[in-house]
């Protein structure tokens, strides 16, 4: 089966050869660990595939202005591209984007449809948090859009927002339930310095890279170049997932025992 590439040659490695075509992926992590730039350049990628693959992001209640200044400080045009007809942004509420998306008369399916979009990433999912306090109707609706997603034959990029550093506690929703793939954005605090991780928690129908990786973010002249440049597994760390503060080193931690 043909893979969709992240636009990130490291993490598509990570994943056995990139994304399943119509899966859907949470990105989980905490503010500014860089989602919007993976949502970004996962789209980008696509704008660069032979034949191009269309992309959609759909922002809520973020700024536009803000939106294109982001990617512009990393050397992208944003504009450019939708100017080429590939990428579309949306700026729309929870509630717009969730009546549109069973609609097959809006704005939203006409533009799958006319585009022929074949990528789409939601900044953020966490938005639909506010629209019910029930945990059996939030995880309903997480269906009803990833459902949706899934049955326009797309391939669903969700970014999650997350403030906790335990990654293991339950979620309101049940989120990381629901999708195919899971990645996790982390802080880590080494030798002093706050560096970023990527990792793979979940992968349905393949296998996956289980390590945690580092990463940072770089601008680029060049439109298609990768902003995100991830780094060799990290080794004989413990506790990295909870972002801990860590120096241990495991043996030396087994030989204490
Ligand atoms: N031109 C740049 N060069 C290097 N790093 C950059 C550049 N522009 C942004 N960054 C880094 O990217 C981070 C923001 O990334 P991004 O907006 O993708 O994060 P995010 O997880 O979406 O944040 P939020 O939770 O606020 O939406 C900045 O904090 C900064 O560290
Ligand atoms: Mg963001």
């Amino acid at each position: 089966m043909t893979r969709i590439s992240s636009g990130i040659p490291a993490l598509d490695e990570m994943l056995n050869g990139g994304f399943m075509p119509a899966s859907s992926i949470l990105l989980r992590g905490a503010p500014g660990t860089g989602k919007t730039t993976f949502a970004f350049q996962f789209l980008i990628e696509g704008l660069c595939q032979n034949p191009p693959q269309s992309g959609l992001l759909v922002a809520f209640e973020e700024f536009p202005e803000s939106l294109y200044r982001d990617a512009a400080s990393l050397g992208w045009d944003l504009k450019a591209f939708e100017s080429s007809g590939l990428l579309q942004i949306m700026f729309t509420s929870p509630e717009v984007f969730l009546h549109s998306l069973s609609s097959p008369e809006s704005t939203l399916t006409r533009r799958i449809h006319d585009y022929n979009i074949q990528r789409i990433a939601l900044d953020s999912l966490t938005h639909f948090t506010r629209l019910t306090t029930n945990t059996h109707e939030l995880r309903d609706l997480y269906n009803r859009i990833i459902n949706g997603v899934r049955r326009e034959g797309l391939t669903g990029l969700y970014l999650g927002e997350e403030m906790r550093s335990d990654f293991t506690i339950d979620e309101k929703g049940r989120l990381s339930f629901i999708v195919d793939c899971l990645l996790l954005l982390r802080y880590l605090e080494i030798d002093s310095a706050v560096e970023r991780a990527i990792t793979v928690l979940k992968m349905r129908s393949s296998d996956h890279d289980k390590q945690i990786h580092r990463f940072n973010i770089e601008a680029s002249d060049e439109p298609h170049a990768p902003r995100i440049h991830i780094g060799p597994a990290l080794q004989g760390k413990a506790g990295l997932l909870a972002g801990l503060t860590e120096r241990r080193i495991i043996s030396n931690v087994r030989s204490t025992q």
